[in-house]
């Protein structure tokens, strides 16, 4: 019996050793992690089961019999993240850089099929050159089994990818299917094709980092939702993302005890706006006071920052939160705001959890660049997202709701169950200025008479009371008393049910 448990002993070290110690000091030289100690920190510790650690490949092309470690490059299993269950795969780029053969993706499978079956997310960290060369048709089946499942998944469970190493072709399309794609600086890049096949083709010499790294996803392509310093730094951020989601579409978001007073007044936010109403202040001031703790976990910060999206808790509770942002383009809609903003408002209806949005919007960007990229398309998505949401859905407008903007914002005629309006805010169809000399055309040789023309506007426009007239707003709340007003509306909300009527799927468009 000895011998039998020194022999499994002995199995298990080699299949820990992946690609073998020189490869793994390699590996280490570039300030990366291997698959297992990136397993260890983002998991409660003792805490990860491993599935399949002896399978191997069966490729005999390529003399690929002669190597045939054990593993076959990706650790898969299941553990906890603060007590609550996840299923992970880690690639291992010392074992054929990562790269994914038809027992590699049997492996990811196998814990996607289970996450489903089990109601509980998938954390995939990707560190592959995509599909493995030397098995041709076998990789790419492989794959698409791989992304088969991606798209089951979407909606069903949280999928989360990280981007751990430098990842081309599969590797990229199976984390552009998940939920959110995260990236460590300097470390990781996503690309289609890597640099020399780009010079090849179109004869453009580009950098990895140029062509896909961190910088390039988070600020220019809006691929990935967040990068961090290094892997250790990533994979503790994660873990800080994933207690705020629920396990599954079946489940509510967890709900974590909190030491903020719900009632918490904040009589700073009672000077927040300035005067001159074009003047910005930070949006993200008030998300911060109205959080418990103050804590917000933002997502795509570097990205169309005229928009926000991110988590915070109230009472405890996980809420989305979309906010117009001022201090970027006065906090305009466009095309990358609408875009950012739709999916975000579709991940948070999609596993049940609550909409605040915050609105200080001037209206859509004008002009041909806008248009030729297809902003009524984009803003669209917005549009549909928030109008099909059926979570609770609490809106407050600080400022301006100008426009077709007001109605996209999460407006009572989209099905919103609180709309709040800050006594500072101004819904109308334009700003007085521009509405002034849109009515009043013939008048502007006179700046006196159009003077008084704009400021008759803004006394009986630029206000919430002919929207908290009509019953478009609920209430007009004094700033300070906003975080209590916020958390009382979620909390008449938990019990909403809203369903919309049955179909296949919709057609948002895309
Ligand atoms: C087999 C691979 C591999 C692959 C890397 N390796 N990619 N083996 N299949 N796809 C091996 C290398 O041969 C090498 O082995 C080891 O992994 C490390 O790779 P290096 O090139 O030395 O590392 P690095 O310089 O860091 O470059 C990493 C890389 C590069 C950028 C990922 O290896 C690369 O460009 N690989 C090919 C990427 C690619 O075109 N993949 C196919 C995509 S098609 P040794 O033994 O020499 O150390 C695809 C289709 C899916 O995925 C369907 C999409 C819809």
């Amino acid at each position: 019996m000895s011998d039998i448990l020194s022999e499994l002993e002995a199995r298990r070290a080699n299949a820990r050793l992946g690609g073998g110690e020189a490869r793994i000091e390699a590996h280490h030289a570039k300030g990366k992690l291997t698959a297992r100690e990136r397993i260890e920190l983002l998991l409660d510790d003792g805490s990860f089961e491993e599935f399949d650690m002896f399978v191997t490949h069966r490729t005999t092309d390529f003399n690929m019999a002669a190597t045939k470690p054990a593993g076959d490059g990706v650790v898969t299993g299941w553990g906890t993240i603060n007590g609550r269950q996840v299923y992970v795969f880690s690639q291992d780029f010392t074992v054929f850089g990562g790269s994914l053969s038809e027992t590699h993706a049997q492996k990811i499978c196998k814990i996607m099929d289970m996450a489903m079956q089990n109601g509980a997310p998938v954390i995939g960290i990707n560190d592959s050159g995509g599909a493995r060369i030397q098995e041709g048709v076998a990789s790419l089946a492989g794959y698409a089994e791989v992304f088969q499942r991606n798209i089951m998944a979407s909606g069903v469970v949280p999928q989360i990818s990280v981007i751990m190493g430098p990842c081309a072709g599969g590797a990229v399309y199976s984390p552009a299917m998940t939920d959110f794609i995260f990236m460590v600086k300097d470390t990781s890049y996503m690309f289609v094709t890597g640099p020399d096949v780009v010079k090849t083709v179109t004869n453009e010499v580009v950098t990895a980092e140029e062509l896909g790294g961190a910088s390039t996803h988070t600020k220019k392509s809006s691929v990935a939702d967040g990068a961090f310093e290094n892997d250790v730094e990533a994979l503790i951020e994660i873990r800080r993302l994933f207690d705020f989601l629920p396990l599954s579409n079946r489940t509510a978001p967890p709900t974590r005890p909190f030491f903020d007073d719900p009632a918490r007044v904040e009589e700073s936010l009672d000077t927040l706006i300035p005067t001159n109403p074009n003047q910005p202040y930070d949006m993200k001031e008030l998300i911060h006071k109205i959080a418990d703790e103050g804590d917000f976990y933002e997502i795509q910060e570097d990205f169309a920052a005229n928009i926000i999206t991110g988590f915070v808790r109230l009472e405890g509770s996980t809420v989305g939160v979309v906010a117009n942002q001022p201090l970027v383009l006065a906090g305009v809609l466009d095309i990358d705001s609408s875009r950012k903003a739709a999916r975000f408002v579709r991940f948070c209806d999609a596993f049940e959890i609550p909409i605040l949005t915050l609105v200080d919007v001037p209206g859509f960007l004008p002009g041909t660049s806008q248009e030729y990229g297809g902003v009524i398309k984009h803003g669209a998505k917005l549009l549909f997202a928030y109008g099909e949401a059926t979570v609770p859905k609490v809106t407050v407008i600080t400022r301006k709701a100008y426009g077709g903007a007001y109605d996209v914002m999460a407006s009572k005629h989209l099905r919103g169950d609180f709309n709040y309006a800050w006594p500072t805010a101004q819904i109308a169809v334009m700003g007085a200025k521009g509405a002034t000399e849109i009515l009043y055309r013939s008048e502007l040789g006179d700046p006196e008479k159009i003077a008084e023309r704009t400021a008759e506007y803004e006394k009986n426009f630029a206000n919430p009371f002919r929207a908290a007239e009509r019953g478009f707003i609920d209430e007009v709340i004094l700033p300070h008393s906003t975080r209590r007003r916020v958390c009382r509306a979620f909390a008449s909300l938990r019990g909403k049910k809203l369903s919309n009527p049955w179909k296949k799927h919709d057609n948002i468009p895309l």
